[in-house]
Order: C-alpha cells, then sequence, then structure tokens
C-alpha cells in the first residue's frame, strides 16, 4: 500500500485522467491567484482594492494575499500522484503550504475579516479561517498518525478552504446575472452597487459550496461498508 492508501483506489486509465483534472485545477488557482496579487506586488496602498483603514491593515492585508497565494498554488499538487508518490517532495510542499501559506494567512485574515466592518465578512470569513486552521491541524496529526485515508480527507476539505478565493469570485458575477431579468435600472453605477451588496454573499457561498464537493467526493472515494450477512442483517 501506497503512503496514501491508493492500493485500494482503482487502476488503469482512472490515474491520467484525475492527475489532468489536478493540473487544470493548478492552472485556474494559478490563474486567479495571479490576478488577485497583482495589486498588492508593488507594496502600494493606494492600489489595494480593498478599502483600507490605514497602514496597519493595509500589511496585515498584503501578508493574507501573499501567504494565501502559496496556499492556492502549492495545494493542488499535493494530489498530483506522481508527487504524492516521493514523499520527501509531497512532505516538503505539504509544510510550505500549511507553514508558509495557509497559518500564516488564516492568522492575518481574521483581523482583516475583523476590521472590514461588515457584519457578513466578519461572520462569513473568519469561520472558514477558523477552520482553515483546524483542518490543517487534523491532516497533519492524521499524517503523524500515518492514517492517510484521513489525512487526505481533511487536506481535501482544507484545500476546498483555501479554493474560496476562485469560488467566491465566479459566484459574484453569476448572482449578478441572475438578478438581471429583475432590475429594471441597468447603469454602471446600479451594477457597481450590486456588485458591492454581492461580495459579503460570494464570500460565504465561496466556501460552503466548496466544502459541500469536497464532502461528496471524500464520501465517494471512501470504500463502501462491508455487507452484513443475510442471518445478521434479520436479527
Ligand atoms: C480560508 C481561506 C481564506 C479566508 C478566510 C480569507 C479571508 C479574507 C478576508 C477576511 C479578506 C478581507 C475581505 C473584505 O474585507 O471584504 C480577504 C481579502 C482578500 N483575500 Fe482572502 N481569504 C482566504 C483565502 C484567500 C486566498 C487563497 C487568496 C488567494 C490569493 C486570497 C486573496 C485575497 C485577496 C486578493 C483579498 C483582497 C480583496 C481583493 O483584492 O479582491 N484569499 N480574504
Amino acid at each position: 500500500m501506497t503512503e496514501h492508501g491508493s492500493a485500494a483506489a482503482p487502476a488503469g486509465p482512472a490515474r491520467p485522467a484525475r492527475a489532468g483534472r489536478v493540473w487544470l485545477m493548478w492552472i485556474v488557482a494559478a490563474g486567479f491567484g495571479a490576478v488577485l496579487v497583482s495589486p498588492y506586488l508593488m507594496l502600494d496602498i493606494d492600489g489595494s482594492r480593498l478599502d483600507v483603514g490605514g497602514g496597519a491593515h493595509y500589511y496585515l492585508l498584503a501578508t493574507h494575499v501573499f501567504t494565501a497565494l502559496v496556499a492556492l498554488v502549492l495545494g493542488p499538487l499535493q494530489f498530483v500522484p506522481a508527487i504524492r508518490a516521493r514523499r520527501r517532495v509531497h512532505r516538503a510542499i505539504g509544510r510550505s503550504y500549511l507553514l508558509a501559506g495557509v497559518l500564516p494567512s488564516a492568522l492575518t485574515a481574521i483581523p482583516v475579516a475583523l476590521l472590514s466592518g461588515r457584519l457578513v465578512t466578519q461572520i462569513g470569513l473568519v469561520i472558514p479561517a477558523v477552520l482553515w486552521l483546524v483542518t490543517g491541524w487534523l491532516a497533519l496529526q492524521a499524517a503523524r498518525r500515518r492514517d492517510f485515508a484521513r489525512h487526505r480527507e481533511w487536506m481535501m476539505r482544507n484545500y476546498a478552504l483555501t479554493f474560496l478565493a476562485v469560488t467566491s469570485r465566479i459566484v459574484v458575477p453569476l448572482l449578478l446575472l441572475a438578478q438581471l431579468p429583475f432590475s429594471d435600472t441597468l447603469s454602471r453605477d446600479s451594477i457597481a452597487a450590486g456588485a458591492q451588496s454581492m461580495i459579503p454573499i460570494g464570500q460565504v457561498l465561496g466556501w460552503v459550496i466548496n466544502l459541500i464537493i469536497a464532502e461528496i467526493l471524500i464520501r465517494r472515494r471512501r470504500p463502501a461498508a462491508p455487507r452484513l450477512h443475510a442471518g445478521t442483517a434479520a436479527r
């Protein structure tokens, strides 16, 4: 059995197909990540896409953004079978993902969410930030116990939280599009106001949708429970 219990995984053509999907996810993550961090690269507070209250708020946000990028880009690599098979590489990427990505990004996301001044953002992003830390910790503990099946499941949940950055940015324009048939006035200002009000909702839906998808995938991958004998079942 390999490190992640892949003895139970289906053999044959399923592997290249899975690796292909993971690389596709990596391309999407890297593309979104590049666009998301670009306004912060020069560390110019005037270039911030978010309204920030001052220097401290801005530097917390910039730290969150740069470290989140590390997690966003490294995460999918851990699901590539060829990389997972190389234990040292897998461990090195995993440590960087958690220590240089998730940990600092979640710790800075909490004050950044509280400083937003929007209740939905405060509650709706502190919860995933805490879950980001908890699922990362549980994944690490499972790996230390050498329970690689659970380790993989906690990492899937953890990366589902990381991927909220992508999903929430897809959900907001979709919500705006869904509203179009019901709006009487269509102006630049009304669209901008609509986008502003949809952002907190998109932020929450982003991680809720991802966690639901991760849970479906996790349950699909679990081996079926052994069937009871007819006699035992009848008792
Ligand atoms: C569990 C994961 C994450 C949490 C809890 C989180 C939390 C937050 C919070 C609270 C804000 C401020 C939002 C506001 O004031 O409206 C924010 C902004 C931001 N986050 Fe994250 N974040 C996460 C993942 C990521 C990832 C993976 C990236 C990828 C690079 C990212 C990039 C950004 C950017 C660029 C902003 C500034 C807003 C903008 O310029 O669009 N975040 N995040």
